[in-house]
Parts: C-alpha cells; structure tokens; sequence
C-alpha cells in the first residue's frame, strides 16, 4: 500500500489517496480545535494518542458486529480506513446532561438521562451544526429513511458496548459523536471514535477527562486522553 497525495484536511486530520482507490490514509495531526475551529491549538502528542486510541476502540465496535471503515493502524499517528461516501449528519447519544443540551434547554449538567437521548446535527461549521431532525434529512437527501434508521440502531450499539467498556474502567460516558458513511449498500461507521469527540467523566470524581479540558481551559488535556486510554488498557509511546 502506498501513501499518495492528500484528498483533503479537516481541523485536526487529514485524509489522504493510497494506491487502492477503495482506502484511504486518515493522518492525526497535533491540531485541536473547539467551537467550530474559533479555537485552536497544537497539543503535542494529541496525534498519536488519538490515532491508537480511536483504532483500539474501532477494534472493539468492529468484534461488538459494527461494521466500522477502519482497517488497521499504519504508524503512531496513521491508519488505514475504507473509503465511504460520507452522510453529513452527526449522530449524539447523550447519557448524561452536558454541553449544548443544557445551553438548549437550561438545564444543569450530570442529570442521568434514561433513556439516551438521540439527536442529529449536520455537519457544517460556518452554520454551527444545527440540529436537525430525520425529516429534514430525508427531504434535503442527506440521507434516506432505512439509512437513518441504520445508523440511529448502530449509534445506539455503540453505546451498549462503549458505555459498559468504560463503566469497567472506572469511566462514565457522558455523550458522544458519531459520523456514518456509505460503503456500497452498507452503513459503516466513519470518521474517528477518540476523548475529542465524547465527553468521558471519573466515575467517583466526576473529573473531565475529554475535549472540555481543552474547550474550558482546564489544562492537562492530553495527559488526561492518556490517562483515559491507560484505564483501558492501551499502551500509547
Ligand atoms: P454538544 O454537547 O456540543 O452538542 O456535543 C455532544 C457530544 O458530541 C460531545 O461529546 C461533543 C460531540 N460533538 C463533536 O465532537 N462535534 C460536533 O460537531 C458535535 C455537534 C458534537
Ligand atoms: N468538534 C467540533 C469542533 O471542533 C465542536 C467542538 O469541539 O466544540 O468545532
């Protein structure tokens, strides 16, 4: 397999040709970025670490039965992923009150919510990923109904096998962000899975251990992306 030049690059990966026109290289880059690219900065490592971290937790969607484009890890911050045709929706199940959910409705962050709440965003930063609905998806041909159907069901699988996976490690998955794609007939999970797209809280302390260190300044953030990749279990250089 050989890496060729680059498709495109987002805010903190970069998608490149290889010789196989069915795969791509993702690249993980150190760049960070919040609030729709208004903030942003270089983390050292934050490449590396998300790049094992994500293929770990691609590994286990992939045994759990979600087909997932992920095909393997190439180096520290390279993998190897499918190329599928992307639905610009962006699927959140929430467990826990947090972030937009309680600046939309005003309520206090850490409530339980039973069950999961399920909500779409489309993917646009100049708008700010409003959200949307199924109807609006179907009628602008995001996607059509069976398809948002099948990624609302794979959302959901994902939580069953993330939540329990981070329960066992002391960890509570607060929320989380999921993007899907189009491989042949196939709904197949894209994008990546790392602490910059959930929120991961200490089950005992509450303690963040995801992207809010970044977005409100807490510090230590990729210490603590270690620290929650160490919990599982992944070795990280
Ligand atoms: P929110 O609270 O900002 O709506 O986000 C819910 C979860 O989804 C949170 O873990 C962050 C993640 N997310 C992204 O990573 N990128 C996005 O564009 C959106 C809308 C959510
Ligand atoms: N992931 C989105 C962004 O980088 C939303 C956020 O993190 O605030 O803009």
């Amino acid at each position: 397999m050989e890496k060729r030049e680059e498709l495109y690059a987002g805010k903190a990966k970069s998608v490149f040709y290889t010789d196989d026109p069915e795969r791509f290289v993702l690249v993980f880059r150190d760049d960070t970025s919040a609030f729709d690219g208004e903030k942003k900065e270089q983390l050292n490592r934050k490449g590396m670490v998300n790049n094992l971290f994500n293929g770990f937790i691609m590994e286990k969607l992939e045994a759990a039965g979600v087909p997932t484009h992920f095909e393997g890890v190439l180096s520290d911050t390279e993998s190897l992923v499918k190329k599928l045709d992307m639905i610009p929706v962006e699927c959140v199940v929430r467990n826990v009150s947090a972030g937009s959910l309680c600046r939309r409705l005003g309520v206090e962050e850490g409530q339980e919510l039973t069950p999961p709440t399920y909500e779409l965003f489309l993917k646009d930063d100049a708008l700010h990923d409003p959200m949307v609905n199924e109807s609006l998806a179907v009628s602008f041909n995001w996607a059509n109904e069976a398809e948002l159907a099948r990624m609302k069901e794979l959302t959901y699988k994902v939580n069953d096998v993330l939540k329990t996976l981070f329960d066992e490690a002391g960890m509570l998955l607060v929320d989380y962000k999921l993007e899907f794609g189009r491989s042949g007939s196939e709904i197949v999970l894209g994008d990546e899975f790392s602490p910059d797209g959930c929120r991961i809280w200490d089950k005992e302390t509450r303690k963040k251990m995801d992207k809010d260190r970044f977005r409100q300044g807490l510090g230590d953030v990729i210490e603590t992306y270690e620290e929650v990749g160490r919990r599982l279990g992944i070795n990280f250089h």
